[in-house]
């Protein structure tokens, strides 16, 4: 079944789905960290050493550093979409391949930055809270009032794959979908979106949920910090399914610490897995561990992207999601 001249070496930093490392195992001489826990910066550095090409995973930094300690290495296949854990001017003067994972997990995400919106302004994890504790003493009306979905103003930050994604899931609340983003959509595209384009500092001020669908970058960082924070209505959710550093996380305590805005929903951090203090203590903000694009289906599916970019480059022709 090895169809490559030479069996690749390739480093993988995490196991995998078991359909997805059944395939890798025939393909190439997998060599997978052996626990399923985070790598370690020694271990990563001893484990690429001499991989012809590594799987990583977002929490992975493979900088120059560590691309530097792989002299064989002709692909870093990320496990993810966004790829900001990589250091991409270090590979491309290598000539090695960056590859990602896009288009498989834009609906996935979007399920669960919409998951977020609904959760946080209904409370239900509050309320999930409440009846599993005993307390609950019967129906009343006036406990656990959250706000409405349907007929609000969603503004997305970001309108690529997984800001249509969600666009098109608010539509089916009649929301009205506001966006912001560098490049402006053709009036055809806006149109299927039923999506106005504004500011990042008109929508802001007028969206009643902000939900961020943006890559994080030197631009995207701290994006959201204090001042767009104040920014936002009172009675607005801000919802993070991007990266953590896109938004100033101190500041977002402030803001929801001081009712600057309604709430949150985030399935990103700043500093994964640390939560900035008194986060956790807010009861505003709903909180899930990055797992976006987890599902079972997209897992795999994303697996088999990695390998097809692996196979690609070890036949000598171009990756599909080439980044460099
Ligand atoms: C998840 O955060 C990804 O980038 O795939
Ligand atoms: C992800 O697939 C995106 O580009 O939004």
């Amino acid at each position: 079944m090895k169809s490559f001249k030479t069996i690749p070496h390739i480093f993988l930093t995490r196991t995998l789905p078991e359909a997805v490392m059944k395939k890798l195992n025939r393909h190439f001489d997998l060599h997978v960290h052996g626990f399923d826990r985070p790598i370690s910066r020694r271990q990563l550095l001893r484990g690429i050493r001499s991989a012809d090409g590594i799987i990583s995973m977002l929490s992975d930094q493979i900088d120059r550093e560590v691309i530097a300690t792989a002299p064989r290495l002709k692909i870093i296949a990320n496990y993810a979409v966004g790829y900001n854990n990589i250091d991409l001017k270090a590979a491309a003067e290598r000539n090695i391949s960056v590859t990602n994972t896009p288009g498989v997990l834009t609906e996935t995400t979007a399920d669960l930055a919409f998951s977020l919106l609904m959760a946080v302004a209904r409370r239900i994890p509050e309320a999930d809270r409440l009846v599993r504790s005993g307390a609950w003493r019967g129906w009343a009306p006036t406990e656990l009032l959250g706000r409405d979905i349907y007929g609000k103003t969603l503004g997305i930050v970001g309108m690529g794959r997984i800001g249509q994604a969600m666009a098109r899931r608010a539509a089916g609340f009649s929301m009205k979908v506001m966006y912001t983003q560098r490049h402006r959509l053709s009036v055809k595209e806006e149109k299927s979106f039923r999506a106005e384009y504004l500011t990042l500092a008109r929508l802001l001020r007028t969206s009643d949920y902000v939900s961020l669908h943006l890559p994080l970058t030197d631009a995207s960082r701290h994006l959201i910090d204090e001042k767009a924070l104040r920014r936002m209505k009172t009675g607005a959710f801000l919802i993070n399914t991007a990266r953590g550093p896109i938004v100033d996380e101190t500041a977002l305590v402030q803001a929801l610490r001081e009712n600057q805005i309604a709430g949150a929903g985030l399935d990103v951090f700043e500093e994964e897995p640390r939560l900035t203090p008194r986060l956790r203590q807010i009861n505003e903000v709903v909180m899930a561990p990055h797992i976006g694009s987890a599902s079972t289906d997209t897992r795999v599916r994303m697996g088999l992207i990695v390998l097809e970019n692996l196979k690609a480059v070890f036949s000598k022709k171009s990756p599909p999601n080439r980044i460099w």
